[in-house]
Formats: structure tokens, sequence, C-alpha cells
């Protein structure tokens, strides 16, 4: 077999490779929604036209990015989120990094707890139910967005995949197979 065949062979098995891990990946990843995008958590941002140009799906995560000597976050009622009061909050975080599960179908509501939320540092969001769509409509939208969401790998199904390319590939190509 000359060596330019095998580098071909080698492509064509790499494509293909490439072609599974997107798919599977693809039905098992959950979004990040970045708050804000590349502008984080921060005053002065109207996050309701950011939410807006989201689409949230149970699962899914949303995630605040800030300085967290300055700022923080609490999970509101929809009170708190239109008077800007923590009081009774369900939640808060304050590691300037926070990943927040959003695992039920419902409006969430997200403050600033120290003033700023006048400020504009507040957003609310709808949460849908996985409607199972058909997955060409989702990486459509998906990839329309990839400026302020990231995909997690998180579930064990991707892992465990993985896990089956390391191990069975080095055994293809010791067996000279490609
Ligand atoms: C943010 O944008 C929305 C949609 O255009 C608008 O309704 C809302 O008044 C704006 N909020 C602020 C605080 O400017
Ligand atoms: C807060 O906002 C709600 C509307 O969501 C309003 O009914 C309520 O009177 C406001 N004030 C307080 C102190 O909750
Ligand atoms: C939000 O929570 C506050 C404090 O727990 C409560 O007084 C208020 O009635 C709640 N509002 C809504 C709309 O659930
Ligand atoms: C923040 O949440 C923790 C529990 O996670 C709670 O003990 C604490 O009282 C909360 N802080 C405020 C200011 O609500
Ligand atoms: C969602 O997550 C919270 C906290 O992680 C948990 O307490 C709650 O039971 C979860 N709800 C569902 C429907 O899984
Ligand atoms: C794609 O986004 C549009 C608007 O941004 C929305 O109406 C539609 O339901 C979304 N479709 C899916 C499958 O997420
Ligand atoms: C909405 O998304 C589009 C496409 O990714 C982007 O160009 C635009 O800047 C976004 N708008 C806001 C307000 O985030």
């Amino acid at each position: 077999m000359s060596s330019s065949v095998a580098v071909n062979h080698r492509l064509i098995f790499c494509s293909i490779l490439a072609l599974i891990f997107f798919f599977i990946t693809r039905t098992v990843t959950a979004t990040d929604h970045i708050v804000g995008a590349n502008k984080g958590w921060n005053p002065g941002i109207n996050y309701t036209l950011w939410a807006n140009n989201q689409t949230f799906y149970v699962n899914d995560f949303i995630s605040f990015r800030y300085q967290k000597t300055q700022y923080n976050v609490f999970m509101v009622n929809q009170s708190g989120y239109d008077n800007c009061t923590t009081e009774g909050a369900l939640g808060n975080w304050s590691s300037g990094k926070d990943f927040i599960l959003l695992n039920k179908t419902k409006s969430y509501y997200f403050i600033c707890g120290n003033g700023q939320c006048f400020n504009g540092m507040k957003v609310s969001i709808l949460v849908h139910p996985l409607a199972s769509p058909p997955t060409a409509a989702i990486a459509a939208n998906d990839s329309s967005k990839d400026s302020s969401a990231a995909p997690m790998f998180l579930q064990k199904g991707f892992l465990s995949f993985k896990a089956l390319v390391v191990a069975v590939v080095p055994i293809w190509l010791g067996m000279g197979w490609i």
C-alpha cells in the first residue's frame, strides 16, 4: 500500500470518527448560557436583550462571570426581580464564576444583591421543556448563538463514549487497520 493511500484512509477514518463524535456529543450536551456573553455580569447592560436572544431548555446551565469582590447573584421570585429585593431569596452565589442548573420548566429570576440590580444587574429567563425537537433545528439554533453559549460535556454517556474511542483507536492503529 503506497503511503498516499494510507494517508487517504486515515483521513477518511478521522472524518468518520469526527462525524460520529459530533452526533453523539450533540445528543448528550447541555448548553451553558453565559450571562451577557463576553460582557459578563456587570452594571449598565440590558440583560433582557441578552435573554431574548437565547432559548433555554431544561437541564441547561446559566452561568455568571463577574468580579467576586464587587458583585454576586441571588435567585429570587418575580417580586424580588421587580423590586430588586433579596428577601426570601431562593439561592445565592458569589464565586465569580457560578454555574446554575436550570432543572425546571419555569421562569427564573436572578438579581445582583448589592444595589446594582437598580443599574440593570437583573435577568429573567423562561426555561422550556425538552420537547425532543428535530436535532437539525436545535443545531441550527445553537450554531447561531455560538458567541454567547458554549457547549458543556457533562453526561456519563459522553464520557463513556470518549473512553471507548480512547480504548479502541490504539487497537485499530496497532493492527495496521488504517
Ligand atoms: C431592555 O430592552 C428591552 C427590550 O428592548 C426594553 O423593553 C427594556 O425597557 C430595556 N430595559 C432597560 C432597563 O433599558
Ligand atoms: C414588588 O413587586 C410586586 C410586583 O411583582 C408588587 O406587587 C409589590 O407590591 C412590590 N413591592 C414589594 C415590597 O414586594
Ligand atoms: C416572593 O417572595 C417574597 C418573600 O418570600 C414573598 O413575600 C412574595 O409573596 C413572593 N412573591 C411571589 C410573586 O411569589
Ligand atoms: C446564601 O445562601 C446560604 C445557603 O446556601 C444561606 O445560608 C445564606 O443565608 C444566604 N445568604 C443570604 C444573604 O441570603
Ligand atoms: C433541581 O435542582 C435542585 C438543586 O440542585 C434540587 O433541589 C431539585 O430537586 C431539582 N429538581 C428537579 C425537578 O430535579
Ligand atoms: C429556534 O429559535 C427560534 C427563535 O430564535 C424559536 O422560535 C424556535 O422555537 C427555536 N427552535 C428550536 C428547535 O429551538
Ligand atoms: C444576538 O445574537 C446574534 C447572533 O449571535 C448576535 O449577533 C447579537 O449581537 C446578539 N444580540 C445580543 C443583544 O446579544
